[in-house]
Parts: structure tokens; C-alpha cells; sequence
């Protein structure tokens, strides 16, 4: 079997891989290079319980099972690859400050202790003295925290070179700077994709382009996935000589921290701003405003590193995981906060429904759209251009 797959983020080089080391023969076709859109950008949490909401949904069930998948796709990955992608168990702390409005605090659907509980989620109630103790640099003003010991992180820029070399070692073709522009069709079924050098023929075409999955031309509308680009900006902060970094991903004050190597991410911002990446003076304030309330010592640290990236978001806030409209034609996008976490799942699901066709994630059916158009997407922003917490349209 032949397979194109469209974007080489962590989906898409997730699938391929999968798909190469199934028997397909897979070609991965990107605009830019290597995890150029969000996995890059991305800040490599696999938040199984801080970036879910309610824990009977489908969400969260398959977050559950991505989490599950993740130690054995890492070592898998880098025994294959040779690359290590820093995973580990770090373990979260979601907290709340004493003078915090309850409000939404770092997701759009802030789980609350209960609501974890009842995911059956391995989490503990801490006071703020305990959750100091196991964070020493959070602020004095910690009503308490909610730890949740099986959350881990990725390096997600490792992860990618990872999994592109996993990929050419099974057998597969990478070729970069090559945009899809076009997926042409016949009698409902996909037929080839064209790029401004050839056009690509295949036994199934895997639509893996992240925020730019809804961009390219020649589909009817209701095979077209109605994604929309969230930007979200990250500071890199450096960690000065002598200073402790936090062990763990901390979640609170609207953001979170975690640890890279010798820096400390601080993130992100959530604003719908099209496909503009630039960076901003108001996002860098408003992060380190938001860090410094949550860790005070985080004040002598200097920016490293501000990058922006594009998150993936539907209409229902869903991931879009299954065969399209267009016969042949699959589709792995939507992740939004969560394309890291679920890259192990949607691997196996994608993988295993070109190969072998079949389908277990029925919620996430790019078919529940039919023809919705990629800009009814609601999102919760993060204030930082000096409002509220809003919902954006
Ligand atoms: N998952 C973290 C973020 O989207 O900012």
C-alpha cells in the first residue's frame, strides 16, 4: 500500500512512522521543515489531567490512552532513532493562589479536583505549606495545589527530529519544502496531491497539516476540516547561575512553567490572531507578569528564547481523526492544547485505520462537521492585551 501523509508534525510523522513500520510505502510531504508548526513550538507537556476537562468525555478517555501509550512510544522511538526526546514523568502541580478569583485558570474547562477524581485520575490535595515544599520557588501567597504525579513532558523540538529519523529508518521519504496546494478528487474519492513540483499518487491520503489542515484547495466543503489557527507565545527563560530550576510543571496564576534542560518554559498565551506569528511585547509582559506572581524569584531571570506557534482547533474543541467525506482521504487534526499528549494515540488509531480499517474513536469523525466552516471555532483568550478572559470569535 501507498500512503502520502500531508505535514510533518509530530501527527503526521507519527502516523507515517506507524504506517512504514506496518509494511506501507509512506511519503511525508511539508511546507516548511520538520515540526515547523506546533509541535516546535509547543512546550512538550503531557497534561492528561491538567489539560482536560470533563472526565466522561471522549477527550479525556483518549488523553487517558495516549497517556498510557507514551513510555513505550518514546523508548520505541528512541531505540530507532537514537535521538533522546527527555521524556519523563516530572509530575504536575496545579495551584491556586490565595487572592484568585476562581476563574478559568489555565484551560478553557479548568478541571477541578472533583471532576479529576472522578476521571479516575492519580492526583493528591496538597495545602500551599506541602506545595512548597515540593516547589520551593511558588510564591508564599498558595492556598494549595492539586499534584498529579503521572503527568510527564517531551522535548518537543528532540521529538520531532526523533521521529523523522525513526521514519527514514523504516523506510520512508521525507520531503520538505513541498506544500500540498491541492488534493485532487474523482467521483468522491481522493485521487492524487498536487505541489508545485508533481503530482502524488497513492493508495490513501493522510491530511496531518496542523493549522493549515483547512488551507488547501480542490476538496468540497464537507471534507474539508474546519480548523482554525490559536497562536500561543512561550518565554524561555535561562536559568542564572547558582539558581534552582523548578522540578516539576506548575501550573497557575492563567499559566504554566515547566523545565527544558537548564531553562524554564513559561506559557502561553491563547489569542486568535489568524496566521500571524510575530511576536509581542504584550504576550512577553503579560507571561512574565503571570510568572513572576507564581514563582517571585523568576523576576532575575532573563528571556532566552519568545517563540510563537499555531495550535490546531475545531469547532467543538475535538480532535478531527478519521476518513473524510472524500474516500481515501483521512484526516488528523484538532488536537488544539494537546497535539503532544495525543500523538501516541492518534498514531495508533490513524495507522491502524489505513491499515487495517478499523475505527475506534467515532467521536472525533471528521464527518460530524459536514461543510461547517473553519472560523465558528470558540476559544477562551488569555488577557494579556489588557481585557478579560473572553471568548473568541
Ligand atoms: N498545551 C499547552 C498549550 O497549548 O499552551
Amino acid at each position: 500500500m501507498k500512503v502520502v501523509v500531508i505535514g510533518a508534525g509530530v501527527a503526521g510523522l507519527g502516523i507515517a512512522w506507524r504506517l512504514a513500520r506496518g509494511g506501507a510505502r509512506v511519503t511525508v510531504l511539508e511546507r516548511a521543515s520538520v515540526g515547523a508548526g506546533a509541535t516546535s513550538a509547543s512546550a512538550g507537556m503531557i497534561a492528561a489531567a491538567a489539560e482536560m476537562g470533563h472526565g466522561d468525555s471522549p477527550e479525556a478517555a483518549f488523553a487517558r490512552r495516549a497517556n498510557g501509550l507514551w513510555p513505550d512510544f518514546a523508548k520505541e522511538l528512541e531505540a530507532q532513532s537514537g535521538v533522546n526526546i527527555g521524556y519523563r514523568r516530572n509530575g504536575s502541580l496545579m495551584v491556586a493562589l490565595r487572592n484568585e478569583v476562581r476563574r478559568h485558570s489555565h484551560s478553557a474547562e479548568n478541571p477541578g479536583a472533583a471532576n479529576l477524581h472522578a476521571q479516575g485520575a492519580d492526583i493528591t490535595m496538597l495545602d500551599g505549606e506541602t506545595a512548597r515544599a515540593k516547589e520551593p520557588m511558588l510564591t508564599g501567597n498558595v492556598a494549595g495545589a492539586i499534584w498529579a504525579p503521572h503527568e510527564a513532558l517531551v522535548d518537543s523540538q528532540a521529538l520531532c527530529r526523533a521521529l523523522a529519523v525513526a521514519f527514514v529508518r523504516a523506510g520512508g521519504e521525507l520531503q520538505s519544502n513541498e506544500t500540498v496546494v491541492r488534493i485532487e478528487t474523482d467521483a468522491g474519492h481522493a485521487t492524487g496531491v498536487v505541489t508545485p513540483f508533481k503530482t502524488h499518487k497513492a493508495d490513501a491520503y493522510v491530511l496531518a497539516a496542523g493549522a493549515w489542515s483547512s488551507r488547501i484547495e480542490g476538496l468540497p466543503p464537507e471534507a474539508v476540516p474546519p480548523v482554525i489557527p490559536i497562536k500561543g507565545e512561550i518565554l524561555v527563560l535561562a536559568q542564572p547561575a547558582g539558581a534552582r530550576l523548578p522540578e516539576h510543571t506548575v501550573w497557575g496564576n492563567e499559566i504554566y512553567v515547566t523545565p527544558r534542560g537548564n531553562r524554564l518554559l513559561v506559557g502561553a498565551t491563547v489569542e486568535r490572531a489568524g496566521y500571524d506569528t510575530s511576536l509581542s511585547q504584550d504576550a512577553q509582559e503579560w507571561l512574565r507578569k503571570q510568572s513572576n506572581g507564581l514563582m517571585p524569584s523568576l523576576e532575575e531571570w532573563e528571556i532566552a528564547e519568545h517563540w510563537a506557534g499555531l495550535r490546531p482547533a475545531s469547532p467543538d474543541g475535538l480532535p478531527i481523526l478519521g476518513e473524510t467525506a472524500v474516500k481515501g482521504l483521512y484526516v488528523a487534526s484538532g488536537q488544539y492544547r494537546n497535539g503532544i499528549l495525543f500523538a501516541p494515540a492518534v498514531a495508533e488509531v490513524l495507522s491502524r485505520l489505513v491499515l487495517e480499517r478499523t475505527a475506534d474513536v467515532p467521536a472525533f469523525s471528521p464527518l460530524r462537521f459536514a461543510g461547517t466552516k473553519p472560523d465558528t471555532v470558540s476559544v477562551i483568550e488569555t488577557p494579556h492585551k489588557g481585557g478579560e478572559w473572553r471568548t473568541g470569535f
